[in-house]
């Protein structure tokens, strides 16, 4: 009878024991749930967030008012015209030939083929299947191939068939191996009262990163935060866009630019290949010389100071070593010399000036 007792007493103890550790192991399952959705959560929150920071790394940089505008016959334009859309974060349309241009018609070694004869005749103006509707744009990227070292010839029943009347248009190109100037040119010619800004050609191996900083330097979307950017990164590969230099009389003149679109323009000409400037003296206060081309111009009136390189009328660079108001562009100003330096390195009569990239 006791030996019974006793075994009755071990069975309760043995199931209170096993309840107990059945208690525990619940409560522990419970809370590592409990940790692993409040763990859930916070990747959620952090996908929240970092959601949110992509909406806004985008915020300012919807260009409502920008249009890409490309023709492309094999693909390489419309490429480029794709990154510039997504970069600039703007609409984009495609010129399409109303007649497709075959492989045969692009044989540009054949003198009989489309493209060459449609080149080499003046008044070609290939039809164009639907209107680009661009009135609702002020700034236009036009793209195109470059054919026997101009625009094709569709581009031009484009730029006739539109009004472009004030807005601004930056040509950019692909091409084997020839430069976008004569096609500026040609483009220029066509259309009297639009801001055109110096274009910009691509080769067929041209990288994104080549079109973002091509864009960012032209300074025409409204993105406050990649200018906070620009300005953090003060010191590293920012300091050469922010710069260029003027050798004049064997002496090298460090020139930081202004932030303006003037000056952007500037530095993207100088990455082309440096600039030689004829420039006389002017009223004992500046050198003044002829670009030889348009920059857009920033003007507004400013009374001059010793080292201050101007833009006049978008297409003279005037160094002052004296002071002189007017209406005119700030491009920048002289850093590593003073006033006397200057003078003295300038000297009294004409000098040639050589604008450089500071690579
Ligand atoms: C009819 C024709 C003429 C061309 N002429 C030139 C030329 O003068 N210089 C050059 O560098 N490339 C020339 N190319 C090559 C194209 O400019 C180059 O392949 C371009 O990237 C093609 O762009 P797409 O694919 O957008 O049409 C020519 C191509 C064609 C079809």
């Amino acid at each position: 009878m006791k030996k019974t007792k006793i075994i009755i007493g071990l069975v309760i103890i043995v199931l209170l024991i096993a309840l107990i550790v059945a208690g525990v192991i619940i409560i522990n399952t419970n809370k590592s749930k409990e940790v692993n959705e409040n763990n859930s959560l916070i990747t959620n929150n952090d996908e929240i967030k970092s959601s949110n920071e992509n909406i806004d790394n985008n915020k300012g940089k919807t260009s409502k008012n920008i249009a890409v505008v490309y023709f492309s016959a094999t693909g390489n334009t419309k490429e480029i015209a794709e990154y510039i859309k997504e970069e600039a974060n703007c609409d984009i349309y495609e010129i399409v030939p109303k007649q497709k241009y075959t492989s045969s018609d692009l044989n540009y070694g054949d003198n009989n083929t489309r493209a060459t004869k449609e080149q080499r005749d003046k008044n070609a103006r290939p039809e164009i299947k639907e209107k680009i509707d661009v009135s609702n744009y002020d700034t236009i990227f036009l793209g195109y191939p470059i054919w026997w070292g101009d625009v094709p010839k569709i581009i031009l029943t484009f730029i006739d068939n539109t009004d472009l009347d004030e807005k601004t248009i930056i040509p950019f190109c692909t091409s084997g191996s020839s430069g976008i100037s004569q096609s500026e040119n040609t483009l220029k010619q066509y259309k009297g009262s639009v801001n055109w800004l110096p274009g910009k050609r691509f080769s067929n191996s041209s990288r994104k990163d080549e079109i973002k900083n091509w864009i960012d330097s032209l300074n025409i979307i409204n993105n406050s935060q990649e200018n906070e950017e620009e300005k953090v990164d003060a010191g590293g590969e920012m300091n050469s866009m922010n710069e260029f230099i003027i050798e004049v009389n064997n002496k090298e003149l460090v020139v930081k630019v202004e932030d303006n679109s003037s000056s952007k323009a500037l530095i993207e000409k100088l990455k082309q290949g440096n600039i030689t400037i004829n420039a006389r003296d002017y009223s004992s206060f500046e050198k003044v010389g002829e670009l030889g081309f348009s920059l857009p111009t920033n003007d507004t009136q400013i009374t001059t100071k010793p080292g201050d390189v101007i833009l006049y009328q978008g297409n003279n660079i005037c160094l002052y070593y004296g002071t002189n108001s007017w209406n005119f562009t700030k491009l920048g100003e002289v850093t590593n010399v003073n006033q006397e330096e200057l003078k003295n390195i300038l000297g009294d009569g004409n000098v040639t000036m050589t604008l450089k990239s500071k690579e």
